[in-house]
């Protein structure tokens, strides 16, 4: 029997999406049609995005499972319409693309490149360059994306210490948890990489206290979520030259608005939510493969922890 998926993003994407999503759930074998105008009691699957026009479920009155085409779910965890599971994006596009933008950026602040691109002032001052052996990298969230980077960044020669809710362990990689793993991370890290979740527990979680904690001249990459930075508290932090730069790709407010003092700051980077974008070819095999194992009353991948808020 075919089920009916209704494809529940931005109008563009599905143009981007319709063929991978046929092509997948054909290798996958799976009997699907997909659609963007389904009648609401007749879909079985929503291949779901934030930004897409469902925000409640509750018409959907044959829905099994909503298929996140995004990593992070925070928008959606606590509608209270969503009565069925529901999984999120874990692909190697998103990996791929993350673990590009985390060590380009971590090489960038390394190597000190932004004074030789900015630089060009007509004076011949050769130094050493230094060694990543030598520089103390932290990733706080172990997840799918943490997990890769920090790896790809210990490939590297860096040294990384990763931080996670529940205790990890990876090769080459110091790996903590807990309040005291946080501070030790934030302690030690010259670089600092965001790549938690957004939840009540890690909202505004780097503060003006645990700004304080890292060393001074520190660089901080934000690629997770806007809100896990008191705003304000790294204002701070830059205006007094506790911590050196950051470079932040995700805002509390998407599009970050044009008044918004991060734009004119000196000291902080700003690119447009592109870290990582979810890649049409490697999602619709995730999804494909959710709706295959639904129908055969397997365990679905990436379900979401909604009691967890990730
Ligand atoms: N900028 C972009 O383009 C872009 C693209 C994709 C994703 N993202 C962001 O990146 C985030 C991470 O993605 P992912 O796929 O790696 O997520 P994930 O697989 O769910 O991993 C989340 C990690 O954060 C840890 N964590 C969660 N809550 C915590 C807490 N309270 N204290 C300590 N650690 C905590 C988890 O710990 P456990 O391992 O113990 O569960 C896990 O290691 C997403 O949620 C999204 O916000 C951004």
């Amino acid at each position: 029997m075919s089920v009916n998926v209704l494809f529940a993003a931005s109008e563009e994407r599905w143009l981007e999406y319709q063929k991978s999503l046929e092509n997948a759930s054909f290798k996958s074998g799976i009997s699907a049609n997909f659609s963007t105008n389904f009648d609401n009691t007749e879909v079985d699957y929503i291949a779901y995005a934030p930004n897409g026009p469902v925000s409640d479920f509750s018409s959907y009155t044959r829905l099994k499972a909503v298929l996140g085409l995004w990593a992070g779910v925070e928008t959606v965890v606590d509608n209270p319409t969503l009565n069925v599971p529901m999984t999120r994006m874990v692909d190697s596009g998103l990996r791929e693309g993350m673990v590009e933008w985390v060590t380009g950026h971590v090489l960038r602040y390394h190597l000190g490149m932004d004074a030789h691109i900015m630089g060009q002032n007509g004076i011949w001052k050769p130094e050493c360059p230094p060694l990543a052996r030598h520089r103390k990298v932290g990733v706080l969230g172990l997840g799918a994306l943490g997990s890769a980077c920090v790896k790809a960044l210990a490939a590297l020669g860096f040294q990384v210490c990763g931080w996670s809710r529940t205790q990890k362990e990876i090769a080459g990689v110091k790996c903590l948890s807990g309040e005291q793993g946080l501070e030790d991370t934030l302690t030690q890290s010259e670089i600092l990489v965001l790549l938690l979740p957004l939840t009540p527990a890690t909202e505004n979680l780097i503060n003006t206290e645990r700004l304080a904690l890292m060393p001074k001249g520190a660089k901080l990459l934000n690629p997770g979520r806007g809100a896990l930075i008191d705003d304000e508290a790294l204002l701070g932090a830059l205006n007094a030259g506790h911590i050196g730069h950051a470079t932040l790709d995700t805002f509390r407010v998407e599009p970050l608005p044009a008044d918004h003092p991060y734009w004119a700051h000196e000291r902080i980077t700003i690119t447009p939510h592109l870290a990582s974008e979810t890649r049409a070819d490697t999602a619709a095999e995730v999804i494909a493969e959710n709706i295959r194992r639904f129908e055969a009353g397997e365990e679905m991948l990436f379900i979401v922890d909604r009691a967890a808020g990730y």
